[in-house]
């Protein structure tokens, strides 16, 4: 594409909705049958941290009945392919992206496949059960590790990266977020300061599509790829 060399991809749950990963803001409301503030608030932790602890120790075991689909595995052939400047900024807390292959990759919403030590601060790699109350690899202590996500009324990973990445971009692209959650849905209007032309893929408008030059309509399987095509072209 003319002129384009930098350029910042927000991904959200619509991306891995094909691989069969629920979105958060289903038709009910409900996140996998919860309101997201019974398990996504440090609140909820506080007050049940069984329950939330369970919830993720089921998200996390899901993550090995899922597969990349086509959109991951596209923008991962830009991210080999292109040679400008990309950074893949993702909301998503899943592995889809890395495991489809993109490289240039934050997770700004945390990572399911991580834990937190409360009492060392150490993020460590996790792919077992929480609720158990294991030891912390780094310093030993039971019963400290937590999810490491960013919950609700916390600070989302990575803004001064995702702000560097945003300044020069001269493309930005939302795929399958509903535009509900800031800062997220804010980083639309921060490319439109940066003079970046905007681009949209959603399956249906989101609450910020009057925001974008453009927005494609459909399933991110197939509009991602096609617009990799274009870009590579
Ligand atoms: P949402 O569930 O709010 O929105 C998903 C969007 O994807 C919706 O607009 C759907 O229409 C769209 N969608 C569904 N299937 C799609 C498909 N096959 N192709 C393209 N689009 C599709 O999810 P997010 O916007 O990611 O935060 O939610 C943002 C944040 O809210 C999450 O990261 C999470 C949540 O609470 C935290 O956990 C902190």
């Amino acid at each position: 594409m003319a002129g384009v060399r930098n350029i910042v991809v927000l991904t959200g749950a619509g991306i891995s909705a094909e691989s069969g990963v629920a979105t958060f803001r289903g038709p009910d409301g409900l996140w996998e049958g919860h309101r997201v503030e019974d398990v996504a608030t440090p609140e909820a932790f506080a007050r049940n941290p069984a329950l939330v602890q369970r919830f993720y120790d089921e998200r996390r075991a899901a993550l090995a009945r899922v597969e990349p689909n086509a959109a991951h595995r596209a923008l991962a052939r830009l991210d080999a392919d292109w040679p400008g400047e990309l950074l893949i900024v993702t909301q998503n807390v899943d592995d889809l992206h890395e495991r489809g292959g993109a490289r240039r990759l934050l997770h700004m919403h945390g990572e399911l496949r991580s834990a937190w030590c409360l009492r060392c601060n150490a993020r460590v790699r996790w792919d077992g059960p929480l609720r158990d109350g294991p030891p912390c690899p780094a310093c030993g202590v039971a019963g400290r590790l937590r999810p490491d996500i960013v919950w609700f009324g916390e600070m989302p990973y990575g803004m001064e990266r995702i702000e560097d990445a945003m300044r020069p971009a001269d493309l930005f692209i939302s795929i399958g977020t509903s535009g509900a959650v800031y800062p997220a849905a804010g980083l639309v209007q921060t490319a439109r300061w940066a003079g970046a032309r905007t681009l949209e893929l959603n399956l249906e408008p989101s609450a910020g599509s009057y925001m974008f030059d453009e927005c494609r309509m459909g399933r991110a399987g197939e509009l991602v790829p096609a617009w990799v095509d274009e870009l590579l072209a």
